[in-house]
């Protein structure tokens, strides 16, 4: 039976259902696409006329809102509406690391999946395809499947048939509506073929068939966490090099493009940082040691655990460094952020660096003047847990509008975020304003630090001695 999707509705209007859902709109003006979502404050947001107030900062995404919205594309908060109207519904929801119970600090929460799962059941009509975007362990498509057919036996009058899907992301924020575009592959997993060819209908728009792989819905779960596992264990990998580069005299540029040479290994995701951040790799991989353990496969479980534990001793190590070169103590300085976002091109700062970097170095009585071009004031005292302006024996912060204003009169500049400003720092004129003796620590080895040295500015280059 072919299955045909005139409607769409995505529920979770977030980092992943806001660009999915705006490319696919884009792409298929014969589809109409609703996007909803709970909170009130995100959809006003995305219905907002000035595009720059966006709830989510993407290259790219206000040109396609500014072309789709109100046409085939629509954001609002009437869930049930939208998945009574829909012929396929995606679920986008986020799935946070349990806090408390079982699994706690390890497994996914899926309690908004669920609840999503059974929405759907209770207002969808015919035969709907529900699609998993979010990423969920191996496992939970059958979760979903129970609970839409536990939910559809109790209607006493029409019946729906679910068919369920995994059709994991693969976008990388702040490049997410090229990933989306231009995608290295689209992977639908499931096992019923009308399903299956009904969502394969929509990519093929415009991506071509043979990047399209179908595959069992336990393969198509486990892809999605293996990828994000492979791609956070070579930046753990790339980490654990730079720390032995600062002890020996290597530098990890140059061994980073040496490794990056071979074919075999390849040159993305070999550049060092403060560790890796973003909503999905720390999340992803505990996901992954918690299924290991629970199917008795200890020894995989701590394999997988280094790479987390890496990350989380490369962010330390760096907070420790800044503090012993700043003459052991951070009373009375003031040391400009330059970042906050966990990358560059997004404002999103899920598990940034800079968040652990800040709160240690807060805690040692630093004074921080913070510039990011994308983050708001708002977002960084949510994540420091202590408002704008706080002060305290602790320490204390404020916002910056520009990066002069975060280095005047400062003891040093810490580069956490590699925004392209930041490559093309004039080390002159901060020079001028900054405090002597002088410091540069820069986490992303972007900027110029010869220039910096030629106007006095002592230089912590990640991954090198000098
Ligand atoms: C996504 C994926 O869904 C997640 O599994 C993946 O690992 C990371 O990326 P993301 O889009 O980044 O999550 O999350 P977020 O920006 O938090 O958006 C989720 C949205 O779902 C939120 O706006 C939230 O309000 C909404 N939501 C949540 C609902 O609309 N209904 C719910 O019941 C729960
Ligand atoms: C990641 C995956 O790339 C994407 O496929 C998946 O769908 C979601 O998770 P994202 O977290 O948005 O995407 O960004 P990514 O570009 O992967 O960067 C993650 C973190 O790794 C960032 O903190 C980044 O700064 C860091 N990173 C990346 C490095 O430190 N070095 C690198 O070489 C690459």
């Amino acid at each position: 039976m072919k299955l045909v999707v005139k409607t769409i509705c995505c529920i979770g209007a977030g980092y992943v259902g806001g660009p999915t859902m705006a490319v696919i709109a884009d792409n298929c003006p014969d589809i109409q696409v609703h996007v909803v979502d709970i909170n009130e404050k995100r959809i006003k947001d995305w219905n907002d006329s000035n595009l720059s107030n966006l709830p989510i900062y993407e290259p790219g995404l206000e040109n396609i809102i500014e072309r789709c919205r109100g046409e085939n594309l629509h954001f609002s908060t009437d869930v049930e509406r939208a998945i009574s109207d829909a012929d396929m519904i995606f679920l986008s929801v986020n799935t946070p690391t349990k806090t408390k119970g079982i699994g706690a600090g390890q497994a996914s929460d899926l309690k908004w999946i669920e609840k999503s799962a059974r929405q759907v059941a209770k207002y969808a009509r015919g035969n709907s395809i529900v699609v998993e975007k979010s990423t969920l362990p191996v496992k939970t498509a059958e979760t979903i499947q129970k609970i839409l057919n536990t939910e559809n036996d109790k209607k006493d009058n029409q019946q729906s048939n679910f068919y369920v899907l995994s059709n994991p992301e693969f976008l990388a924020e702040g490049s997410a509506i090229n990933d989306l575009i231009y995608p290295d592959r689209v992977l639908i997993g499931g096992d019923n073929d009308d399903a299956i060819s009904a969502l394969e209908s929509i990519y093929l728009n415009w991506v071509a068939k043979e990047k399209i792989i179908k595959t069992n819905l336990w393969s198509s779960e486990l892809s999605k966490l293996a990828a994000n596992a492979f791609l956070a264990q070579r930046i753990s990998s790339i980490n654990s090099i730079s720390a032995l580069c600062e002890a020996t005299g290597a530098d990890i540029g140059e061994v980073s493009k040496a490794i990056g040479m071979d074919n075999r290994i390849g040159s993305k995701f070999l550049k060092p940082g403060p560790g890796f951040g973003g909503s999905c790799f720390k999340k992803d991989i505990l996901n992954l040691v918690y299924i290991a353990n629970y199917y008795g496969l200890n020894e995989l479980a701590k394999y997988w655990q280094q790479v987390l534990d890496l990350n989380k001793w490369q962010n330390r190590r760096i907070s420790k460094i800044i503090i012993k070169n700043l003459f052991g103590t951070l009373y009375e300085k003031k040391i400009a952020i330059l970042g906050f976002a966990f990358k560059a091109e997004t404002n999103d700062t899920r598990e940034s660096p800079a968040i652990n970097i800040c709160k240690d170095l807060l805690e040692e009585g630093a004074h921080l003047s913070i510039y990011d071009p994308k983050v708001s004031s708002f977002q960084i005292s949510t994540d420091l847990g202590c408002s704008h302006n706080y002060k305290s024996k602790e320490g204390s912060w404020i916002s910056c509008d520009s990066i002069e204003d975060a280095a005047y009169n400062s003891d040093a500049i810490i580069i956490i975020t590699e925004w392209e400003e930041f490559r093309t720092l004039d080390w002159e004129k901060l020079s001028q304003v900054m405090r002597f003796p002088a410091w540069l620590f820069d986490l992303r080895r972007i900027t110029n630090v010869e220039k910096a040295r030629e106007f006095g500015i002592n230089v912590w280059n990640l991954g090198a001695t000098g």
